[in-house]
């Protein structure tokens, strides 16, 4: 797999290929229209420069040649926006996104049984399909973007908007929230994985399994301290307490990169070191520390969560 570069000038798809061409072919005349302006204006300081028809000048250069420039990149801009992959909710695949303060809830249809598989904060699609992503908030406005992938698309509470996704070879693709929406905006990034389609299925399938049993004395006491510390007021293990989503699922937690939204890597240090105090490496996230758990329970719970893959 590539690495996770977060920038429009590298599409890995169709649509940000156009936003590709935007970029470059906007900085390109913007930067010759800048020279031949600077280049004008040093030849009219010179000390024998002679007025030459000012009314013409400012007819051409000031009214007639911004109107064309402008018209063409228009006209330009309009058939090339044409071009982009039609938004339509009747892709192949369908996945529903949702914003919170900061974190991103991920919904997909299970094919075989019809139920929702839930995850976070990672976006998992097929090489070469269109896949459809529906979009909405719980709290405040978000914006999904991928400049690798796509355009940006605003997140709004109670209105379901969409966002189509293809990526045309496998990569990590990182994404950002591109809307400002509290404290921790900065932080609220996401992972798009566009796997080949057999590897999805395999993907989706392992996700749609409840969690894994804790093997051996480590994870089992690490079992009991989630339910203990009322980890699952929050957080949804499937197979273990199904019924909270205020926080992000954690079925398959150790499966994904991340955690955080994007800010740390998956790993039962930083799972212990987040747990311990969420306040100290994301200021204002609504998960409470866990207070009054000794090291050797804090250490059991992370290695329980990191094996959840
Ligand atoms: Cu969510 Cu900015």
């Amino acid at each position: 797999m590539s690495g996770t570069l977060q920038s429009v000038l590298h599409p890995a798809g169709a649509d940000a290929a156009v936003v590709e061409q935007f970029a470059w072919v906007l900085f390109g005349a913007g930067t010759v229209i800048f020279f031949a302006v600077m280049a004008l204006m040093a030849l009219s300081l010179r000390d024998n420069a002679r007025p030459l028809r000012p009314g013409l000048w400012i007819a051409g250069a000031g009214v007639a040649f911004p109107v064309l420039v402008l018209s063409a990149l228009l006209v330009w801009s309009t058939w090339r926006s044409a071009q982009l992959v039609p938004q339509s909710s009747q892709a192949a695949l369908s996945i529903s996104v949702t914003g919170h303060m900061w974190w991103w809830e991920v919904r997909y249809r299970d094919p075989a049984g019809g139920r929702e598989i839930v995850t976070a904060n990672e976006i998992h699609i097929p090489v070469g399909q269109t896949v459809h992503v529906g979009l909405n908030a719980s709290d405040v406005i978000h914006s999904l973007w991928v400049p690798a992938l796509s355009g940006k698309r605003d997140m709004i509470p109670g209105r379901v908007t969409g966002l189509t996704l293809r990526a045309d070879r496998p990569g990590v693709y990182r994404g950002q929230c591109a809307e400002f929406c509290g404290a921790q905006h900065a932080n609220m990034a996401l992972h798009v994985v566009a796997l080949a389609p057999d590897a999805f299925r395999d993907w989706l399938r392992r996700q749609a399994q409840p969690a894994r049993e804790p093997q051996g004395a480590l994870l089992e006491r690490g079992r009991a301290a989630f339910l203990a510390q009322r980890c699952q007021t929050c957080h949804t293990i499937r197979g273990v307490a199904e019924t909270a989503r205020l926080g992000p699922d954690l079925t398959h937690v150790g499966s994904r990169a991340h955690i955080g939204a994007g800010l740390l890597r998956t790993h039962r240090n930083t799972l212990a070191g987040w747990i311990a105090d969420p306040q100290a490496v994301k200021a204002g996230v609504f998960m409470p520390a866990a207070a009054g758990t000794d090291g050797a329970t804090l250490r059991a719970l992370a290695a329980y969560l990191e094996h959840l893959q």
